[in-house]
């Protein structure tokens, strides 16, 4: 199996933590490794270094090598794809595909977003295994059961039963929270981003549902000249929403998308008072007084009295405050701050 890593999205709701130049998928977040370095575990799993593909931003390819520097681990250079501007996950995964393709004749391949924090664990292996099978004929996604509405996820039905999973009976990107709230209640499962697809099979739908994209690789004289001419389209609204050849592997393990601080709050560990309390650096230290349900990530000696359910994240040059159940707004501090230049 091959494994194909995206790593070129920019996690602007965990800003004051990820920048420009640190997204998500680098930041230090539980321990000494991040995201990315999380994930390159994770396909070590079933690949060898040279069947490990990355597609990153120009920008993030110093830190790339770094990070894989830092772990000792030795993925040929020319793995590394180097996108010139982000067109969110389809052209990513293309790209990746049609080079897995030509170096290695048809394949399966897992495509790992790297901003996950996954348990791994038989039953997570064994998910995977099933996938390969089942990729033969159908395009592989694994489905997360739904703990609440959550509208940044794509739902998917199960229908027809397979061999370790079902066929997608619909699959729905992202949809409105009267939506999500009538999926969870009639058993969809969440789209987890992880995805197994068989080179020939993706490149061919891709042809059919996505013509502007094939067609923009083979016209384009270079990379950059593609990337001019692809759309802006996630895999998901592109192939898994149109393609009638989905199948979903149910993965019973501890899954979090990390996609804002109330999904890290949820990750990290609390203490007696419900606070998640996380310092960096030798003079940090938290101070809690009748603080309950905060989450504090500070590089300075922090103080809190008397409040609940915060999100207080310092960093030392930047400071976010915000409530709890309202992270997925940091985007707009992104925002606001890229139009101030
Ligand atoms: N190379 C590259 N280029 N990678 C990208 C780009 C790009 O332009 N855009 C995003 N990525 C990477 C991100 O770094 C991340 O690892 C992965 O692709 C997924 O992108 P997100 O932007 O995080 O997607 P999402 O979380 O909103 O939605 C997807 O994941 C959900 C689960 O976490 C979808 O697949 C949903 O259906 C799914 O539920
Ligand atoms: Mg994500």
């Amino acid at each position: 199996m091959k494994t194909l890593i995206l790593a070129g999205g920019k996690g602007t709701r965990l800003w004051p933590l990820s920048r420009e130049l640190m997204p998500k998928q680098f930041i230090r977040i539980f321990d000494d490794t991040s995201l990315f370095q999380k994930t390159i575990e994770r396909a070590l799993l079933f690949s060898k270094p040279k069947e490990i593909f990355i597609v990153t931003n120009k920008e993030y390819r110093f830190r790339v090598f770094d990070e894989l520097r830092d772990m000792g681990i030795e993925i040929p250079k020319e793995n590394v794809l180097l996108e010139p501007i982000g067109k969110n996950t389809l052209p990513a995964i293309y790209w990746g595909l049609k080079t897995i393709h030509e170096n290695f004749g048809k394949s399966k391949v897992a495509v790992l977003p790297s901003d996950h924090l996954i348990d791994i664990n038989e039953k997570y292996i064994k998910a995977f295994k099933t996938a390969e099978k089942l990729a033969e004929n159908y395009f592989v996604t694994f489905g997360i059961k739904p703990t609440k509405p959550h509208t940044g996820y794509g739902y998917i039905k199960p229908g027809e039963k397979l061999e370790g999973g079902y066929k997608v009976a619909e699959f729905k990107e992202k949809p409105d929270l009267e939506t999500a709230k009538k999926y969870v209640e009639e058993g969809y499962y969440w789209n987890s981003g992880m995805f197994m697809f068989d080179t020939e099979l993706f490149i061919e739908e891709v042809k059919r549902l996505a013509p502007e994209i094939y067609n923009a690789f083979e016209e384009a004289k270079s990379i950059e000249e593609a990337y001019e001419l692809v759309p802006d389209i996630s895999v998901d609204y592109g192939i898994m929403e149109k393609t009638d050849k989905a199948a979903v592997v149910p993965l019973n393990v501890y899954w979090n998308d990390l996609g804002s601080f109330d999904a890290i709050y949820d990750a990290f560990e609390k203490d007696e008072n419900g606070n998640a309390v996380k310092i960096r650096g030798l003079k940090a230290d938290y101070i809690g007084i009748d603080s309950k349900n905060n989450l504090i990530m500070t590089e300075r000696l922090t103080a809190t009295v008397g409040v609940k359910d915060l999100i207080i994240i310092d960093t030392g040059d930047a400071l976010l405050v915000a409530h709890r159940g309202e992270s997925q707004k940091v985007k707009e501090v992104y925002k606001k701050l890229k139009e101030k230049g």
